[in-house]
């Protein structure tokens, strides 16, 4: 079976390995990538976006889309850990191609209509794009095949607060009506991501399978971990976008649960996804409330950084 998906990215060293797999992987229809600050300014992730599609040799519709949090104060872009330019600050070669006239929302919109129940969302930055989608047009929740997104964390902690994850955090508004939409959603957050090490080993057969666009993931790869090695100790870093992918072609990899889903939209807890189990009593309902959805909670990294080596090997 083959997957038409969108890819709604913020690229990002762990977003481009995925869109390198989104790319070659034969199981995988890439319709098109929506953009979305984050690691970067949007107008940086639209731009990586068409550079990684480019060196791929594919013509890719890139939609871009939010420049901001809904709501809150944006945070500067995290260029320690992606590097300013988003790929590990690697001098990079120019881009031939011009994003879309549409905006992101509307990219996902349009294209979700026109395939009835086939196209599955991949979402792997803040939701912005996806909350503005689900406000253009409300009946897309009926009309995705499924909506799987990088984001959260269950019983994991938070790797930007204690308890809140990046892409929660940096748009906890959007986050909250996108994981309540009502639509088929899986979540694949920190619990599963952190499970996962990319090591030198697996790069090193990237870049040799991979041409221009190999040497770029190793080179930008080379920068992430030495974040990795700094702030978690551990020789490779954490594939997080690659994992939404990952569940997608290899569900059997996860553990998930199903339940409902809430996120802290402020206070020191914002960012926060809270998980109710479905059936699992608590003083009150308010936390059960939300319609259901499936989380992974566990994940066998071992096998899932293989994957995406052989992948892109
Ligand atoms: C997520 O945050 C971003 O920095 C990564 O690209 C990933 O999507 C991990 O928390
Ligand atoms: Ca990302």
């Amino acid at each position: 079976m083959t997957h038409p998906i969108i890819f709604d990215t913020d690229p990002g060293v762990d977003d481009a390995q995925a869109i390198a797999i989104a790319l070659r992987h034969p199981k995988l229809e890439l319709l098109g990538m929506t953009t979305t600050y984050g690691n970067v300014d949007v107008e940086v992730a639209t731009h990586n976006a068409l550079l990684l599609a480019q060196l791929a040799g594919r013509e890719i519709p890139v939609a871009q889309g939010a420049a901001a949090p809904l709501v809150k104060r944006r945070h500067a872009p995290p260029a320690h850990i992606h590097g300013a330019n988003g790929l590990g600050d690697i001098p990079l070669p120019a881009v031939n191609r011009q994003a879309e006239s549409r905006s992101a929302a509307q990219f996902i919109v349009d294209t979700v209509n026109e395939r009835p129940a086939e196209v599955t969302l991949v979402a792997v930055g803040p939701l912005g794009n996806l909350a503005a989608a689900l406000q253009l047009d409300p009946t897309i929740i009926d009309k995705v095949k499924g909506v799987v997104i990088m984001g959260g964390s269950i019983h994991e902690g938070g790797n930007v607060t204690p308890v809140a994850e990046a892409n929660m955090f940096n748009d906890p508004d959007a986050a909250a009506r996108v994981l309540t939409a009502g639509w088929p959603l899986t979540l694949v957050g920190l619990d599963a991501t952190h499970r996962c090490v990319l090591r030198p080993s697996h790069m090193a057969r990237i870049e040799a399978g991979q041409g221009e666009l190999g040497r770029l993931l190793a080179g930008s790869y080379a920068f992430y971990r030495d974040f990795y090695h700094e702030f978690l100790g551990i020789d490779g870093c954490c594939p997080h976008d690659s994992c939404a992918l990952a569940w997608l072609l290899q569900p059997e990899l996860f553990t998930t649960a199903r339940g409902h889903l809430s996120v802290v939209t402020d206070g020191a807890a914002e960012g926060q996804t809270l998980f109710a189990p479905e059936g699992r009593g608590f003083i009150e309902e308010r936390w059960s409330t939300t319609p259901l959805v499936d989380v992974c909670l566990e994940a066998d990294g071992q096998a899932i950084s293989d994957w995406i080596a052989d992948v892109l090997a």
